[in-house]
Formats: structure tokens, C-alpha cells, sequence
């Protein structure tokens, strides 16, 4: 039996000799061991970093896993550049205790044409990104016996067929015989549509190949495990780690009924994110530089932050970025969309000028979210076409409450929220624990002095040992500009 997983290419011996840990490119280095347990039952995903035990399997799950799962490391290539790929046999696979049952997966041979159509479905579910929100992103592909592609489909909300369906639809008989390739497991629960495991069954596939099973621990396992109670061939982890980040805004908000939150700023070497106040002050659009004297990053960084937002269910600021740089907040990707981008401001006694671009622009998009709604005011702000909700304060600063806001977001089936706050909303939201990665872009500039704004200010973390920690994280480059992505909580963690 063997697994696949993806690596980078760094093998590392665990604590025990017949343990292997595999470096994993999203979550440093994980035991082998708590990687095959997690590709079954998520919930108790225990990659390093989030492993109970670190770097080996020393930790309560692994234990458990230990007695019952050998590994051995069989083979390790790197082919043409491409992302090198890890091959463990595993001897005698039996779920962990917490989940109690066995996993039979016979996962076979996995073959270069393998790769490419999984490669291909994975492409699929990420051209529905903003389409599919608050569900996953999937993509199918369907070949038939002889190995040609027949089918294929991309999941997108309003389109309420699921990627393998219309994948079979397009392969018609074809698919008989034939393998599924798909980057999250076939659902087994009826929700807008039949249960997609069924479908699969019924028009004959014999083989499916995905990369990761169904995030929702309500339905994790249940659709692998129908497939192979009739007769098919399922083989599960080939590109676990990009499958796992395309869909952990999912991930997230389907376990916590919360969004997954970005911390995002623009700064300088030292960590400002404006020049002082006074210079930064620009009645038109401070954020387009004005006599503060220009952007911070360049326009090459600052596409890619529309990327990010297109990305994103909302975005999150105070009301002192409004005032201070008067932002548009719109996703100008240029890419489709399902929702608009939801555009949140927090804004506790309802100091939002009438006259901002925010306002102007707004479409039943922009949410603003207080502490008091002084009745005349919230009624202005409505008349506007503005939404106006009230969050509880629960600091003395009277404030909403951020994990408050982030509840009030999940109840409006906000999956993804992208914080590009000032100094103040980004301490707060650091300070309340709803962070769950950051996206933190630099330019090589220094602007140094009291004056200038930090990334985040307040208090503070009062020691070394309780500042936030980044797990994870990857450099990109941007021009002259680089950002760091990196992760405070495993948006797949209980
Ligand atoms: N480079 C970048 O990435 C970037 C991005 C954004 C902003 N900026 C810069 O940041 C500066 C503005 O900083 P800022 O701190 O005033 O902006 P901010 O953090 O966006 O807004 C702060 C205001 O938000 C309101 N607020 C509502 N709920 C809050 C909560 N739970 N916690 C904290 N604040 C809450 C507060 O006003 P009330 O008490 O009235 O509610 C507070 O004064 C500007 O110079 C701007 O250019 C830079
Ligand atoms: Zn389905």
C-alpha cells in the first residue's frame, strides 16, 4: 500500500528509528505517522507545528498511531522541476483511535498521467475561486480506460451541479471503467444536489483519484468510504498540500462557522505602515500616496493585494483608515465574482464621513459594524445604502468586540475576511486571537522616527514568549517588494 504526499524534498528521521518525518511545504516538518492519520480524519490533523509532539511522533495521537501503522520510506524522486513528490509504503493502515474505524484504502500505483490530470483538476477548482465561496473549491477531470481525458468540470455556486457530476455529464458513457481525478472527496450527503459518491457509482468509474478528503468532520471519510464499499479503487494524498490551501477559508469557516482571518499590511523595512499623520493627510485619496509622497510598495505588490482580495469573502478596516486614507476596498482583480467583496468598517460611534469613496460607491456591500448606533446617525448611514449592525462591546475600550465581528461575518456566510486595518484595528484584532494568517508585504524603505505609524499599536505582546509566532510561512517576491505568508492557527485545527 502506499501513500503519496507532497515534499519538499527533505526527508527527516523522527525521534524513533523506524519513523520517518516528512518536510511538508505548508507546515514545516510532520511525522509521517499523524500524516496518514490526518489524511482520514482531519480533526485530528497533527502536523509539526501543530503537533502535540513536535518533529516525531511523541504526542498522545502518534502514539496511538504508532502501534498500529508502520512506515517505511520505499522511494523519493524529483522529476523535471516539477514539485517533488514523496512516496511512503505504509504497512497495515488502521485509523487512529479517536476515529475508530479502519481505513482500507488501497491506494496503488500513482503514475505521471496520474499527476497531470490531478494537476488539471486542481487547476479547475482554482479557476472557481469567488465563485464557489461558501463552499469549496473543486475541479474534476475524468479519464476513460485508455487514459484520454473525457470530462471535466469546475464547481461554482449558482451553477449547483458539483465539478464531478458535470465532469460524468461531459464524459457520458465514457466514463465507464474510468478514473475520477479531484481535488477534495466525492460528497455522500444530499444538500442542493444528489449525493456525488452515488453519481460516481453509477456511471461506472472504477478509480478516483483526490487529494484530500472533505474538511467538514461531519462528513469526512463518508464518500471515500462508500466508494470503496462498491468496488472503487480510491487512492487519496497526491497534492494534499495545495488541495488543503486552496479550500482552508473552507476549511476554517465549515469547522468554526467563522472566517478564516488575514492579517494584511503594507509596510517598510522598520514596520511602519504611514508616514506621521500630519504628512500622510491627503483630503482626496490618502492611500494613493498624496503628500504623504506615494505608495509604499510598488504597483506590482499592490496587484497582487487585489489578487488577495479577490480571494476574500470581506475586508475589514476602522474607520480611522477611512478617514485617514479614504480607500475604495474593492476587489479590481478583474476576475468574476459571485458576491461582491463584502467591505466591513469598524466604526463604533458611527464616525464614517458621508462624503468617503466607501460611501459613495456602496452597493449593499459595505457593512458597517458598531459598538453604539445613535439612532439618527445609523438612519443617515442606512439612507445611504449603507448596513449599520451593532456588535457588543466586551472591552472597557467600548469597541465591537473582534471575535464578535468575526462570529457576525460567519453568520453571514463569510468565509474569508482580509484585515487591511490601520495601527488600531490590527493590534485589536492580534490582541483578541481571530488572526489566523497574515499576508505582510514590504518595501525596502526605512522611514524610521516616533512619528510614523506601526503596524500594529496598543499594548502590545509584554514578552518575547507571548509574541505571535508565525508557523509556516513563505517568502514571496514582488519586484523590489516582498511579502511574508505565514500562519498563527492551522486554518484545518480544531
Ligand atoms: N500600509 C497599510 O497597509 C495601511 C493600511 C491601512 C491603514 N494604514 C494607515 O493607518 C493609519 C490609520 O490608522 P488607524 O489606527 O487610525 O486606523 P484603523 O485601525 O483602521 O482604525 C482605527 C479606528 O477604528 C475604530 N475601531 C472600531 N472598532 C475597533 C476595534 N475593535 N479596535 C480598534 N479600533 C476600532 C476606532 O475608532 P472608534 O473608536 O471611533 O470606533 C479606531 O480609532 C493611516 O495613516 C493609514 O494610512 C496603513
Ligand atoms: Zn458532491
Amino acid at each position: 500500500m502506499k501513500f503519496w504526499g507532497n515534499g519538499l524534498g527533505k526527508i527527516l528521521r523522527c525521534a524513533k528509528p523506524a519513523d520517518v518525518a516528512l518536510c511538508s511545504r505548508s507546515f514545516g516538518n510532520s511525522c509521517a505517522v499523524c500524516w496518514a492519520a490526518s489524511l482520514y480524519h482531519p480533526a485530528i490533523l497533527t502536523r509539526t507545528g501543530w503537533c502535540p509532539s513536535g518533529a516525531g511522533p511523541k504526542g498522545a495521537v502518534a502514539r496511538q498511531s504508532l502501534g498500529r501503522t508502520k512506515t517505511l520510506i520505499s522511494t523519493f524522486r524529483q522529476e523535471n522541476n516539477k514539485i517533488p513528490v514523496a512516496v511512503f509504503s505504509i504497512e497495515r493502515v488502521l485509523l487512529c483511535a479517536p476515529c475508530g474505524s479502519v481505513a482500507n484504502l488501497t491506494v496503488t500505483n500513482v503514475t505521471p498521467t496520474d499527476e497531470l490530470f490531478l494537476r488539471r483538476a486542481l487547476e479547475l477548482a482554482r479557476s472557481g475561486i469567488a465563485l464557489t465561496s461558501p463552499n469549496p473549491n473543486v475541479g474534476a477531470v475524468i479519464a476513460d480506460k485508455a487514459g484520454h481525458s473525457v470530462g471535466a468540470g469546475t464547481y461554482t455556486y449558482d451553477g449547483i451541479q458539483h465539478a464531478e457530476v458535470l465532469a460524468i455529464e461531459e464524459a457520458g458513457e465514457r466514463a465507464g471503467g474510468g478514473t475520477l481525478y479531484i481535488n477534495l472527496e466525492p460528497c455522500s450527503h444530499h444538500g442542493r444536489t444528489g449525493p456525488c459518491a452515488e453519481a460516481v457509482i453509477a456511471a461506472g468509474i472504477r478509480r478516483v483519484v483526490a487529494c484530500m478528503p472533505d474538511p467538514n468532520p461531519m462528513v469526512s471519510g463518508r464518500g471515500f468510504r462508500r466508494l470503496q464499499a462498491a468496488g472503487v479503487e480510491v487512492e487519496v494524498g497526491l497534492f494534499e498540500e495545495e488541495a488543503r490551501k486552496l479550500n482552508e477559508s473552507f476549511a476554517k469557516y465549515i469547522r468554526h462557522k467563522t472566517p478564516l482571518v488575514t492579517l494584511k499590511a503594507a509596510m517598510t523595512l522598520d514596520g511602519k505602515i504611514a508616514p506621521p499623520p500630519v504628512e500622510s493627510h491627503n483630503p482626496t485619496a490618502l492611500g494613493a500616496g498624496g503628500v504623504s509622497g506615494g505608495w509604499i510598495t510598488s504597483e506590482t505588490a499592490r496587484a497582487h493585494v487585489q489578487e488577495l482580495r479577490h480571494e476574500h469573502d470581506a475586508i475589514v478596516v476602522g474607520v480611522g483608515t477611512i478617514i485617514a486614507d479614504d480607500p475604495l476596498l474593492t476587489d479590481r482583480s478583474g476576475h468574476a465574482r459571485r458576491r461582491p467583496l463584502l467591505r466591513v468598517i469598524l466604526d463604533s460611534r458611527l464616525r464614517l464621513p458621508h462624503g468617503s469613496r466607501v460611501v459613495k460607491t456602496a452597493k449593499d456591500d459595505v457593512l458597517v459594524l458598531c459598538s453604539f448606533a445613535e439612532a439618527k446617525k445609523k438612519q443617515a448611514l442606512q439612507s445611504l445604502g449603507i448596513r449599520v449592525e451593532q456588535i457588543p462591546a466586551v472591552l472597557p475600550d467600548g469597541r465591537p468586540d473582534m471575535p464578535g465581528v468575526a462570529r457576525r461575518l460567519g453568520e453571514q456566510e463569510i468565509t474569508s475576511a482580509l484585515i487591511e486595518g490601520g495601527a488600531m484595528v490590527n493590534w485589536a484584532a492580534l490582541a483578541s486571537g481571530v488572526v489566523d494568517k497574515v499576508f505582510l508585504y514590504y518595501a525596502p524603505k526605512i522611514l524610521a522616527g516616533d512619528g510614523s505609524v506601526p503596524f500594529a499599536a496598543g499594548a502590545g505582546f509584554r514578552t518575547m514568549s507571548d509574541a505571535a509566532y508565525l508557523k509556516s510561512f513563505q517568502l514571496h517576491r514582488f519586484g523590489e517588494d516582498f511579502a511574508v505568508e505565514g500562519y498563527l492557527r492551522d486554518p484545518y485545527g480544531n
